[in-house]
């Protein structure tokens, strides 16, 4: 069977905590100076139906230092943007790459490429997942303060794709996971009660806060729901990460943030640029961790 990575849950919990090694070890070597490039003539076929700077740079990147190469596919200018069927168009790029990286909006669709990919496909975000960036987010954790097990992670804002993987990576990195939304924006439901009893809903950010090893928001309309900004911005008065909010977590509590991030909503400018944010160093690691992932499904 092709190994997938459509969400944190189709690796195994060791071989996720593996990867995330990996990367701290591959970031080790990049910053050393040493080449690393054991994909000569290997290439990812990189579909991308939304908006990305962070995604796009580090898996193009990340090719490139292995000695691959990666392909930018829009559906502006590819078939399946004019409407070839997801199916065929799975089955032809997976005869000619090695592995295939997908965002868009529906998760179902990445469901199906992968059924018909010989290839490993990763979720690069769909409306309901974003694995990658959980790969970078505890990565940073682990290299900041340790290892993320056993800590207590604060989630404040919407209930999106981001949430949705903070609490698979709840399960497989076994940390507790405080969410507070307002109400209407929990997240889904079923997602939720498979995690069990490491994740504690509820509308209070000061209580989600409290004791918390880790705080991290994202924005409140995320991509597609432009239109709901404005309504967005008045049913999220209060959620603010900012440094009142952050005097609640542990004293040695850091801030993360996926990025872009929406200084005055969802986080203070004084929270992200500030002393607690391990923002930039998770930026950073979308290349460090994508680098371990490639090698793992590339390998496997
Ligand atoms: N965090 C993240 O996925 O960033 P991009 O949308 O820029 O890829
Ligand atoms: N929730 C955001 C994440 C962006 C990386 C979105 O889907 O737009």
């Amino acid at each position: 069977m092709t190994q997938h990575f459509l969400t944190l849950l189709d690796v195994d919990a060791s071989d996720l905590k593996k990867i995330i090694q990996r990367a701290i070890e591959l970031k080790t070597m990049q910053k050393a100076g040493k080449a690393y490039a054991p994909f000569a003539g290997r290439v990812l076929g990189m579909i991308f139906d939304k908006a990305s700077t962070r995604t796009r740079v580090s898996f193009e990147t990340a090719m490139a230092h292995f000695g691959g190469h990666a392909i930018f596919l829009s559906p502006r200018d590819t078939q399946l943007g004019r409407g070839e069927p997801v199916e065929d168009s799975a089955r032809v790029l997976s005869s000619m790459v090695d592995a295939v990286m997908i965002r868009t909006f529906s998760h179902e669709l990445v469901e199906r490429f992968a059924e018909y990919s010989s290839v490993p496909v990763i979720n690069a975000l769909t409306d309901i997942y974003h694995p990658c960036q959980l790969l970078a987010d505890v990565q940073a954790y682990t290299e900041q303060r340790g290892d993320i097990s056993g800590r207590t992670v604060a989630w404040i804002g919407d209930g999106n794709n981001m949430c949705h993987s903070y609490i698979n990576a709840a399960r497989q990195f076994d940390f507790k996971l405080n969410i507070a939304t307002p109400p209407g924006y929990e997240p889904d439901a079923a997602i939720v009660a498979a995690a069990g009893d490491r994740i504690k809903l509820s509308h209070s950010p000061q209580e989600a806060a409290s004791g918390a090893d880790l705080i991290t928001t994202d924005v409140w309309a995320s991509m597609g729901q432009e239109e709901e900004q404005k309504k967005r911005e008045q049913d999220f008065a209060g959620f603010e990460v900012n440094q009142a909010l952050m005097a609640l977590a542990n004293k040695d509590a850091v801030f993360t943030h996926c990025l872009p991030a929406h200084r005055g909503e969802e986080v203070s400018a004084e929270v992200i640029d500030g002393a607690q944010s391990i923002t930039w160093v998770a930026a950073e690691n979308r290349l460090h961790s994508q680098k371990a992932l490639l090698e793992y499904l590339l390998n496997s």
